[in-house]
């Protein structure tokens, strides 16, 4: 799966010239999961964009309740049976909005409830990294998820985003090797409690067209959630075509 969350940017305008571009450029590459998460305010008309072109498209974030008096929020009902997936517990949303854990859960939850699928974000802060927490952080974050679930949910209906929080937004991506760590570490972790197994883990935090391929060969790395580049249609369809050829690797192997 390859995902483009792009945050608060671009205008309804551009929003859709870009949802336009991204499904031009990647029409040719098949076998990857393919989605992007556009601001709210323009999910109603990219919906039309990507209507046949097998091109997904999520939220970046939703709220846990289904209506009422919560100004400015927007929730699962209100995206469901035409948003297909939404994205809960991103850094930003953690650190920048304060969102807690048990929310993050809470989000999860409700979404499902919706039918929609869901991108669930963990990740260490560097000081967390350099206390050695990383596997605590994202275990914690898990089992904050997990503590919302009164059944397990099948593990098709969700995704696990690694995103450790150094490497958003700076240029500094995690080594194929440090991913691919805490990803298996996640992983098994999932599996300690999902007797049938474990979802799809992509990572992000800096991925680019020089460095997918590197980190699609990593073993459990099951693609990437992409910020930046997402938002340039050309170079995000280079490392969808990255995820394709690691696929087809994989079979192969
Ligand atoms: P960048 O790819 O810009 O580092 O952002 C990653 C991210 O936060 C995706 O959700």
């Amino acid at each position: 799966m390859v995902a483009g969350n792009w945050k608060m940017n671009t205008t309804v305008d551009e929003g859709i010239a870009l949802a336009q571009a991204v499904c031009a450029a990647v029409s040719g590459t098949t076998g990857v999961d393919v989605a992007v998460l556009p601001p709210f305010t323009h999910l109603w008309a990219i919906r039309q964009v990507l209507e046949g072109t097998g091109v997904r498209l999520g939220a970046q974030d939703v709220f846990y309740r289904d209506s009422g008096a919560f100004t400015g929020e927007i929730s699962p009902a209100m995206l469901a049976g035409w948003c297909d997936l939404t994205l809960v517990g991103h850094s930003e949303r953690r650190h920048l909005f304060g969102e807690r854990d048990d929310e993050v859960g809470k989000k999860f939850v409700a979404s499902l409830a919706h039918g929609l699928e869901v991108i669930v974000a963990v990740g260490e802060t560097s000081d967390e990294r350099d206390a050695g927490s990383t596997f605590d952080v994202v275990e914690r974050q898990l089992d904050a998820v997990f503590a919302e679930l009164e059944t397990p949910p099948s593990v098709d209906d969700w995704v696990i985003a690694y995103e450790p929080v150094w490497a958003i937004g700076t240029g500094r991506t995690a080594t194929p090797e440090q991913a691919q760590e805490v990803v298996a570490h996640i992983k098994q972790h999932v599996r300690a409690r999902y007797l049938d197994g474990a979802p799809r883990v992509l990572y992000g935090g800096s991925v680019t067209p020089a460095n997918a391929a590197s980190l699609f060969a990593e073993p459990d790395i099951d693609g990437a959630l992409v910020g930046g580049v997402s938002l340039r249609a050309e170079e995000f369809s280079v490392i969808v075509a990255a995820a394709a050829e690691a696929i087809a690797g994989r079979a192969t192997a």
